[in-house]
């Protein structure tokens, strides 16, 4: 587990805070260029405005803080993240170099059912802190605000349990702020098939879920041999009557149809969507869906190597995430943005378009102000980078590029 320390700066919170000396400021506004500004005013928890001189806050009450010439870019959301489960699965690669594939290991008895044998078996303490830690770990590589998912769980006793530990996590500060997801229906236990729990998720676990308020969206891993296109249906549709939004797992190893349900059900966004059909892509634009891409899970797996000039050509509007899981082991959002600069020629300006402004599209703020980006009235969510040349972002995968955050208006510096 990694231990950061984090060193808050004492300012009052009804005060401005200065950000002044900006080597390169990409704000992801698309209506300012690249370096508009020197500085960023911030007041409570929003951005105030972005100013060319300071001067007229000099001789103000004003808390200033001297960037030192780096760069500026917005907080990183990570729209897709499996963030609180106990055990490790590192035993699976050795598996993986013998040729089996995810889909084996899973009918091995591994996957995720070894996740949830032992995230059942640790106390509550222990995922709590387990989850305190990935928050402090992804905050260090500049996420600010992030989807949580529960999903290893798989029985209405445990699924509430991770919620209810997402919720304790919630109002931890410091920390990113969390859009929690219910995937109660992310596999079965042996004592289910996919028929019998879908019947107890949408008489039992759904219900039960509802009634305790814990879940902004709905998940569910609408894959063959996983859920099918009808039981996802059902629970998706349920979800929605409950006032759920709605996320997908899809078409992941094979096109399953589910980039197809995604857009006739206009879910929020539909994730993986790697061997998704490119006329289904097109429909699910046209629908409003966003396609999540989550490079991670391919890299890990040592599965074909997605391409994305086809969906580029078309403009097809896509965001990308980490995937956190025990077989994606990372929350460095900077480390997806390398992978698909450094392997797919897709330039750091459009990396990060999708892990802000897409990445908000499909995981909004639950008090509505506009994240993912660095314009007046926004939450003041920002990093700043180590490096004056804000393309830095994504190109220092073994270290965290960013120097200090500001995290809904509270400077953190690390050490
Ligand atoms: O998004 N594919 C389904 N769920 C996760 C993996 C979960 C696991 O293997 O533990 C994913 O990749
Ligand atoms: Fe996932």
């Amino acid at each position: 587990m990694y231990a950061i320390v984090l060193q808050l700066s004492p300012i009052p919170l009804t005060m401005r805070t200065i950000f002044y000396n900006i080597g390169s400021l990409q704000t992801m506004d698309d209506k300012l260029p690249i370096s508009f500004g020197n500085a960023i005013i911030v007041k409570d928890n929003k951005i105030e405005s972005i100013v060319e001189s300071i001067e007229e806050y000099e001789s103000s009450e004003a808390n200033l803080v001297d960037v030192g010439g780096r760069a500026i870019v917005p907080g990183f959301i990570d729209a897709h993240n499996h963030l609180v489960w106990a055990g490790d699965r590192f035993n699976e690669h050795n598996l993986r170099m013998q040729g089996h594939s995810y889909v084996d290991i899973a009918g091995m008895g591994g996957g995720i059912m070894q996740t949830v044998t032992s995230t059942r078996e640790s106390t509550d303490e222990d995922l709590l802190a387990i989850g305190k830690s990935r928050l402090m770990e992804a905050l260090r590589n500049g996420t600010t605000f992030l989807e949580a998912k529960s999903g290893y769980g798989l029985s209405t006793e445990h699924e509430l349990r991770l919620l209810n530990i997402v919720n304790q996590l919630k109002s931890e500060t410091n920390l990113p702020s969390i859009h929690s997801t219910w995937m109660g229906a992310h596999a079965v236990t042996p004592n289910h098939n996919y028929e019998s729990y879908t019947e107890e998720i949408l008489s039992e676990q759904l219900p039960d879920v509802l009634d305790s308020g814990l879940a902004d969206s709905a998940d569910v891993f609408c894959e063959p041999g996983w859920f099918s296109i009808e039981q996802s249906e059902d629970i998706l549709r349920a979800s929605r009557q409950g006032g759920l939004d709605l996320r997908m797992h899809v078409d992941e190893f094979t096109d399953g149809g589910g980039g197809e349900l995604a857009a006739e059900l206009k879910v929020m966004t539909a994730d993986h969507a790697h061997h998704t059909p490119m006329d289904t892509r097109i429909t699910m634009m046209e629908a409003g869906v966003v396609t999540g891409f989550l490079p991670g899970t391919p890299y890990f797996n040592g599965d074909q190597w997605p391409d994305f000039k086809d969906v580029q050509a078309q403009s097809i509007p896509f965001s990308m995430a980490t995937d956190f899981n025990p077989n994606c082991f990372t929350n460095s959002i900077p480390f997806i943005g390398s992978l698909v600069v450094q392997r797919n020629g897709i330039s750091p300006y459009d990396a990060l378009y999708c892990v802000t402004r897409q990445a908000a599209r499909s995981t909004p703020r639950s008090d509505g102000l506009e994240h993912g980006v660095i314009k007046e009235g926004a939450i003041a969510n920002f990093n700043i980078l180590k490096s004056r040349h804000w393309e830095s972002w994504c190109m220092t995968p073994s270290s965290s590029p960013v120097h200090s955050t500001c995290l809904e208006g509270q400077h953190i510096e690390y050490q």
